[in-house]
Formats: structure tokens, sequence, C-alpha cells
């Protein structure tokens, strides 16, 4: 076979993926692998802008000061988390210097693990920081890989994830982040049958990576990956290695867990009086987030880690429950998506909203009744303005504010918006076309929203349905206004033949 009948790797996976198609339809396809050499365009839409590591010359205030601009009630965790990421990337800046400085053997990562409940922020953080620092950054479930059984091609997968989120630049790839939560589920309960076996085997892959070890870009599963290579070794005769060294990458861990204070209080209380440290002494009443500041390694190893696992995440950091005070300065603060979100989910409509402050703090307090952190905060609005938004759309509504009392009653409070903008209608219109000021009784105005509501429609079809022989009638006596009372909501009729034969009567 002669060399120019050997199809181009793109023209070969243009052809598998066409044989897929047919067989298949559009369900298996081969995703274009990244490029190693770079010059694979990014797909439309996902080119990122990243700079390289080697020129990060971020100092900890200023990356602390930039996530304090977004994230609420987390200073402590802000001022590690900065501290420790800042100057792992500087480290690695200095170690790319040719000026003699020597690199050190055994280097210790600062790999990271975070502690702290559901939405409090812990991967808002690190995708802030990702995006700070200008690196590749993906993020992985961990109970992802021991569902499969199938352990060590996975974690490894995340690595290759990094290869693509960094467009394929594999240097920039090898100063990426890789955020790994719910990693609590991957402790083992302490006996050793069932899916403890295959936790402590998730622990021990991640051990590699988070170390150093160098990560094949092609799975052994990636078909096209695999023919191309084995034409590339039929043409050069060398079998070529792309691989990843994961050295460099950051790791950072997050869970929840839950049973660990109560480990750390065991502890505690299990040491004899006279060894405890003075700061040690914590009634047993104290809250989780003080007793996690007491962590050590051995707490984490009892939760169910291998201590080599433990002693390659040698940051811890404690994230802080939001409590009502919290939720509500995120509601304030202007970088928040909660609320500046919402708003632009109404502005596409072309609707202003406001947010009354005692508004925002009711929103707080029932977010935090859900205890699922700031995550709350973005159901309780979505729930509450969940029919403004479908309604209003329809109308000619241009504006709203959310009040306490749209926050106690939404459904309530969007009758009213509606009763109001339909009934001014009615009245412009009615005075525009008669000249008459018309105005209505509470108990009229009550009459018709029922009969609208009823009826399936608008308080200004209502009106016109109700007072259309009243146009004329209103006119014909010469009145510049009226009162529309309960009576005529019932018996329009009675009414205006009441009325025009008095005026004829008056007049003769
Ligand atoms: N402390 C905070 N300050 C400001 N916004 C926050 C804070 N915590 C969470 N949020 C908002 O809530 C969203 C969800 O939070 P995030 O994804 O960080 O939760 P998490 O701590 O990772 O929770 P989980 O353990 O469930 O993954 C964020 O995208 C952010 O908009
Ligand atoms: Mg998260």
């Amino acid at each position: 076979m002669s060399d120019s009948k050997i199809p181009t790797p793109d023209q070969l996976r243009r052809d598998v993926n066409e044989f897929l198609k047919e067989k298949y339809g559009d369900r298996v396809v081969i995703p274009p692998e990244p490029d190693l050499n770079g010059q694979t365009p990014p797909p439309e839409g996902e080119k990122k802008d990243f700079t390289s590591p080697v020129h990060f010359n971020l100092k900890p205030s200023e990356l602390e000061a930039y996530l304090q601009q977004y994230v609420v009630g987390q200073d402590e965790a802000i001022e590690v988390l900065a501290t420790k990421i800042c100057t792992h990337f500087n480290r690695m800046k200095l170690e790319t210097r040719t000026d003699g400085v020597e690199e050190l053997v055994g280097n210790i990562k600062s790999n990271v693990l975070m502690i702290g409940p559901t939405g409090v922020g812990k991967t808002y953080l690190i995708k802030l920081i990702a995006k700070k620092i200008g690196v590749p950054f993906v993020k992985g479930d961990a109970t992802k890989f021991s569902e499969t059984g199938y352990v060590g091609g996975d974690v490894e997968e995340l690595v290759r994830d990094l290869v693509r989120e960094a467009n394929g630049d594999l240097k920039l790839a090898e100063y990426g982040i890789i955020y790994l939560d719910e990693i609590d589920k991957i402790a083992s309960s302490g006996n050793s049958i069932g899916p403890d076996v295959s936790r402590s085997g998730v622990q021990r892959n991640l051990l590699k990576l988070m170390e150093e070890s160098e990560v094949d870009l092609k799975t052994p599963h990636d078909l096209a990956a695999q023919m191309e290579a084995a034409m590339e070794a039929q043409r050069t005769g060398k079998v070529a290695r792309k691989k990843v060294n994961t050295r460099n990458i950051l790791f950072v861990m997050s869970g929840a867990f839950s049973t660990l204070p109560d480990i750390i209080r065991r502890r505690l209380n299990q040491q004899p009086i006279g060894f405890r440290g003075v700061e040690e002494e914590l009634p047993a009443s104290a809250a989780d987030t003080e007793i996690l500041r007491k962590l050590r390694s051995e707490d984490l190893i009892r939760f169910g880690f291998e201590s080599e696992f433990v002693g390659r995440l040698p940051v811890t950091v404690t994230l802080n429950d939001l409590d009502v005070e919290g939720l509500f300065r995120i509601l304030g603060n202007p970088n928040s998506t909660v609320i500046q979100g919402k708003r632009r989910d109404f502005r596409s409509y072309d609707i202003h909203i406001e947010f009354e402050e005692e508004a925002l703090r009711r929103i707080a307090e029932l977010a935090n009744e859900e205890h699922t952190g700031a995550r709350g905060l973005v159901s309780v609005v979505d729930r509450l303005l969940l029919k403004f938004e479908k309604t209003l759309p329809d109308t000619t509504i241009t504006e709203f504010t959310v009040t306490p009392a749209l926050v106690d009653n939404p459904q309530g409070e969007l009758d009213r918006l509606l009763t109001q903008h339909y009934l001014k209608a009615f009245q412009k219109r009615f005075l525009a076309s008669n000249g008459i000021v018309i105005t209505f009784t509470g108990e009229a105005l009550e009459l018709l929203r029922q009969r609208a509501s009823g009826e399936g429609k608008n308080l200004e079809e209502v009106c016109s349905d109700l007072l259309h022989d009243y146009e004329y009638g209103l006119r014909l006596l010469g009145c510049d206004n009226f009162t529309v009372d309960s009576d005529i909501v019932r018996d329009p009729k009675s009414r205006l033949e009441e009325m025009i034969k008095q005026s004829y009567g008056k007049k003769h």
C-alpha cells in the first residue's frame, strides 16, 4: 500500500463517524481528539483565553481581594486558598527560571481539601481562582469512579479533560486545576468487603496522579486514536507517546464530610484532661465549624482515607455554613448571579424588576430554611417569580418591584399587579374614547376580578364587555366622570335605563 492511500487522521475520523452514523444514528460519535500540536481549532464558542502560568504574577493579597468581591462569609477559607494557590503557581514560575534555582526533589504540592456543607461556595471559589489565574479547570465527581468499578482509566480521564479544556495545549494542561467533588464518598467505612475495596482503589489511583505520573492521552478505548497511532507507527516505525505529566497539576478535593465533626469530638473527648491543650477545650455543643478547626490527619484516616491519601492533601480549608445574614449579603452583592441573573431573565422580556431590601431579607430567611446554602436562594427566587415570568411577557407591563408582600404571597401580588395594569389600561382607553373618567368601587372591582378569572379573560376585556352600552349612554348623558358599583356589575342594564329615564324625565 502506498503512502498516498493512507487517510489523514481527520479523514479517518470522518469515515469512522460516517460508518457509525449509518449504524447507530447520531448516538455514537468519535469526538475530535485534542490536537497535540495545538493546531486543531477549539469548537465554536469554546475558545478560552488562557495566560501561561509561567507569566503568573499575582500576589496572595491580590487574589484574596478578588475573591472577596464575589464570595461572602468565607474569609478564612479565602485567605488560605488565595495564599496557598498563589504560592503554588509562583513556585512553578520559580522552577521554570533558568537562573540556577534548584529544583526541589520530593516537592510536596499544595493540594487542597475543602470541607463544607452544600452550596456554600466550594466549587465557586475554585472556579473563580482558575479563571483569575487563567489556567484550565476541570470538575469531576468522585462517586463516578466507584460506580463504574473500572477505576484506573477513569481518574486519568480527568487529566485528558484538562487537555481538552486547554484546547489541546499540553503544557498549559500540566498547570491546570482538577477539582473533585464528593470526595468523602470514596472513604471506606472500615470493613474491607463490597464497595470499600473499590473506594480505596480509587484513592490509590488518585494518589498516583496527585503526586507525579504520566498520563497517556490515548485511552485504550479511543478507536480513532488507536488507529491513528497504529498508522503513525507504520509510517515512521516509531511509537509516538503523547503524555501529560501531573507533577504541577493542582488537585482540589471537596466534600461535606458530615460525620467528621463527631469523629473529632470523640478524639477530643478521649484525651485525658491533662493532655488537652487549652485551645482544645471545646464545649460538646460547639458548632461543627468550630470543631472542624481542630481537624488533624488522624481524623481523616479514621473517617476512611488512606494515610497516603491524606498526606497528599496538605492544605485543609473549612467553609462556613451560610446563615441568614450571609445569604442576605449574597443577594445584595452586585456580583451575585442570583439577583442579577433574575434581572437578566426579565430584561430579556423588556421587563425591569427591582428588589426592596426588606424583600431580600425575607428571601434570605426562606432560603435558610432549605439548608442548601446559596443554592436555596436560587430556588426561592425562582419559585417566587415563576408565575410572573410566565404571565408578564403576555402583558405590556414593563416594570415591577419585589416587595415583602410579594414574597409572602406571590400569587396575590401578581393578581394585584395584573388588576391594576388592566384597570389602568381600561380607564385610559375609556377616557380617550369617551372623555369620561371612570372609577370602580372596591367591591365592584373584586366582582370583576372574580369574573375575569372565571371566564379566563383579563380585566380590561371584562370591563369592556360589561360597560359596552355605557360608553354611548354616558356620553349621551353628558357625564364627565362615573363610578361603577357592585350593582352595576351584577345588572348593568337596569341602572343605565334608569339613568336615561331620569335624565329624560328632567328634560321634559
Ligand atoms: N459564599 C458564597 N458567596 C457568594 N455566592 C455563593 C457562595 N456560596 C455559594 N454561592 C453561589 O451559589 C452557587 C453554588 O455554590 P457552589 O457551587 O460553590 O456550592 P458548593 O459549595 O460547591 O456545593 P456542593 O457541595 O453542593 O457542590 C455558586 O455558583 C454561587 O453563585
Ligand atoms: Mg460543588
